[in-house]
């Protein structure tokens, strides 16, 4: 079986982590998750970076910086993953969705302006797969109305878009570290910020709210959400060869698109002008007229023939854990209900072999015809 995906671990990487074990700093503090914080900061062209224990922490600490009262909305894509809206739910606020482009499948940056009310903080823009959303739209809009925009760009690490990293955009940008990211550290998570008080505030949400001055006094109420000195040790060694893992990935996504494009029944996900993604994962739509099968049937074939693939996100308004909580009643988003439907991402290991993209790709070819 080809897997979906696998990380790559180098001795580079085990040797700074055993170097951490003998260290004896094994939990929330330690020289690594600073010198880690650091570096994806700089890489990132930020000022401040909090590690934290995942991505969908990040997530959680970013929307708690925006202290939301209920019923305060945050605009978001329906297609991405749940980590985007339970922060939101979990502050009694509204997540509003729109819908996806149907080219990029990143959220339709023309569809925002009419989802404000005097509601709106926030708008979370997601890069999907890696691929970056056209910020420059959405940038305007958040200063015209004075909305917070938190970039959740935990598929897109490298990425850039008009010449600038995808994470320097949100006024809280947040990674994952999860085993499947261009950079891993197991589990783990980062918010990068470039505002001096919202960094110390972060620090302090990750940390139970325990303020500087007394042990073990409290102003505000925060979390356990701390990343260990072990994870930050691997993240540090992984981050001295991101370039080589960017240049990887989108070597693989040129190569699966270079014989994929060719294939009648598919459609590929598309760059914006200016943008440059980096192929987290390779994703594919299957077209409804192709031989009449829908992406959980090619997956079936695909599997078959030792392939391995993940389906799409399946759209927020879709989700009964929020539903029931009487969010999305009688909303409908066509393309992100077709997407999730239709699309389906192929293994895109780092490690993965042109001969296994090559063998991978006749696969998908036979399955189709
Ligand atoms: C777009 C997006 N946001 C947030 C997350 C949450 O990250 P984590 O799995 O580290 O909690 C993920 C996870 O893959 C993701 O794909």
């Amino acid at each position: 079986m080809i897997p979906v995906n696998e990380p790559l671990l180098s001795e580079e990487d085990i040797a700074s982590v055993t170097e951490a074990l003998r260290s004896g700093w094994i939990s929330g503090s330690g020289p690594h998750v600073e010198s880690f914080e650091n570096r994806w900061a700089a890489y990132c062209g930020r000022k401040h970076g909090v590690a934290v224990a995942n991505g969908s922490v990040a997530l959680q600490v970013a929307v708690s910086l925006l202290d939301l009262q209920p019923g305060d909305e945050v605009i978001m894509p329906t297609f991405t993953i749940i980590s985007c809206a339970w922060p939101v739910v979990l502050a009694n606020a509204i997540p509003v969705l729109v819908d996806s482009d149907p080219r990029t499948w990143t959220m339709d940056v023309t569809q925002v302006r009419a989802r404000i009310t005097s509601r709106t903080r926030a708008i979370m823009p997601v890069h999907i797969y890696g691929n970056p959303v056209d910020m420059q739209p959405l940038l305007d809009v958040a200063e015209e109305y004075g909305l917070a925009v938190i970039e959740d760009a935990a598929e897109a690490h490298g990425a850039d878009y008009r010449d600038r990293r995808i994470g320097s955009f949100g006024t809280a940008s947040c990674f994952s570290f999860y085993a499947n990211k261009l950079v891993t550290t197991g589990e783990g998570g980062m918010l990068l910020v470039d505002d001096e008080e919202l960094a110390d505030r972060a620090r302090r949400l990750r940390n139970l709210g325990f303020q500087p001055g007394r042990r073990f006094l409290h102003g505000e109420l925060g979390y356990n959400f701390r990343l260990t000195n072990l994870q930050a040790a691997l993240g540090v060694s992984q981050v001295e060869r991101i370039d080589s893992i960017v240049a990887r990935k989108r070597a693989m996504g040129h190569a699966y698109t270079a014989r994929l494009s060719e294939m009648p029944g598919l459609e590929l996900q598309v760059e914006q002008p200016g943008a440059h993604g980096v192929y987290w994962m390779y994703g594919l739509v299957v077209r409804e007229t192709s031989a009449g099968i829908d992406a959980a049937e090619l997956a079936g074939r695909l599997a078959a023939s030792g392939i391995e693939t993940r389906p799409f996100f399946l759209g927020m308004h879709e989700q009964p854990a929020l539903r029931e909580r009487g969010l999305f009643a009688g909303e409908s988003y066509p393309v992100a209900e077709r997407l999730a439907r239709q699309g389906l991402y192929l293994p895109s290991s780092i490690g993965l072999e042109e001969q296994e993209i090559e063998r991978i790709c006749g696969k998908v070819r036979e399955a189709l015809r």
